[in-house]
């Protein structure tokens, strides 16, 4: 039984240009933001508190959050410790997004700090915001495979995830990194997330390194999943991960449901002006489907 409506999480004006070389102006990410809650993208991760030394790209969260936030949408920021959460008490933002990988070498390079490490520090600082009212979504990276470790045993994956359930989290969501994970792996995973984590929000997030992402959400639905995060023109990558690429795309995420008969509520022509917003600014063009079928005449 397929869901009969399904909520995107866009991660574009994060995950989608946290990898982008050329420093992409303040000015036109808060246009691109705003492009794309007008397309009707009511959850999304506007920007992320990093070390500025580590990703110059997400430099200006502060001013991006300044703008950018409404109390209509869901607008998540990234914070890997605890100087990210000092930043992030410092703005009005009230969802916070964290983030760990379940390899320890992938850990390592995308924040400095073994796994455990990482949720030594995590797991006070979610009880604290959860005090504090905010909603907290756990990013968990690596799920399926790692670029140093290779294939990571599932029963990792659901360990971490229950460290954070018992943490406190709203949401997990849970991703294929390097875009290596194949359907029947999607498929069990994410049904012994359900079967485990049946009270916590679950969302499945999809690197399109090998042009998968888009069956392995079809599998991932299949396994009673409802949320994906997807990136505008199908941008993204972790500049620690060799060999992501983008997420799946938005554009191809929605006409897929929308063809299917699940509900989105997103506009696509308004989402494709959104990625027109960005496109002058990027190293690299927008290989989607949809975004190429409604751009060439
Ligand atoms: P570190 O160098 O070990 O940090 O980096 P430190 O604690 O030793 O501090 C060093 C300096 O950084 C100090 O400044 C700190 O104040 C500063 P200095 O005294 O040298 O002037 N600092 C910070 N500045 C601003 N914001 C902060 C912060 N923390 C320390 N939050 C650190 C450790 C975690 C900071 C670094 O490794 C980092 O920023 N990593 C982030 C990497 C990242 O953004 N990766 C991409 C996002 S995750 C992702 O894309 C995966 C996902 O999409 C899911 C998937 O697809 O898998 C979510
Ligand atoms: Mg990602």
């Amino acid at each position: 039984q397929l869901p009969a409506k399904v909520t995107i999480i866009e991660v574009g004006p994060r995950d989608g240009l946290q990898n982008e070389k050329a420093f992409v102006p303040t000015e036109i990410k808060k246009d691109f933001i705003r492009g794309l809650k007008s397309a009707g993208l009511t959850e999304m991760e506007l920007t992320s508190f990093v070390s500025p030394k580590w990703v110059p790209q997400m430099g200006d969260a502060a001013e991006i959050v300044v703008d950018c936030l409404d109390t209509e949408t869901r607008n998540i920021v990234l914070a890997p410790n605890r100087k990210g959460i000092e930043r992030v008490y410092m703005t009005n933002c009230k969802a916070v997004a964290v983030f760990v990988g379940v390899s320890n070498t992938f850990n390592r390079k995308n924040i400095n700090k073994s796994t455990q490490e990482s949720m030594a520090e995590l797991i006070p600082i979610i009880g604290e915001l959860k005090e504090k009212g905010y909603f907290v979504r756990a990013c968990i990276s690596t799920a399926f495979y790692c670029p140093y470790e290779g294939k990571i045993e599932p029963e990792d994956t659901l360990s971490l995830c229950r460290q954070f359930v018992d943490a406190g989290v709203d949401e997990l969501s849970v991703a294929d990194t390097i875009g290596m994970a194949a359907p029947h792996e999607s498929f069990a995973l994410f049904r012994s997330l359900k079967r485990d984590f049946a009270d916590t929000l679950l969302t499945a997030h999809f690197h399109d390194t090998r042009n998968l992402a888009l069956t392995n959400i079809f599998a991932a639905l299949q396994a009673g999943i409802d949320r994906f995060d997807t990136s505008a023109g199908g941008l993204g990558g972790c500049p620690f991960a060799p060999g992501a690429a983008g997420n799946a795309a938005t554009e191809d995420v929605v006409n897929m449901l929308e063809r299917m008969g699940i509900q989105t509520n997103v506009n696509l022509e308004k989402l494709v002006e959104a990625i027109s917003i960005v496109v002058p600014h990027l190293s690299r063009s927008i290989e989607s489907a949809f975004y190429r079928l409604l751009t060439t005449k």
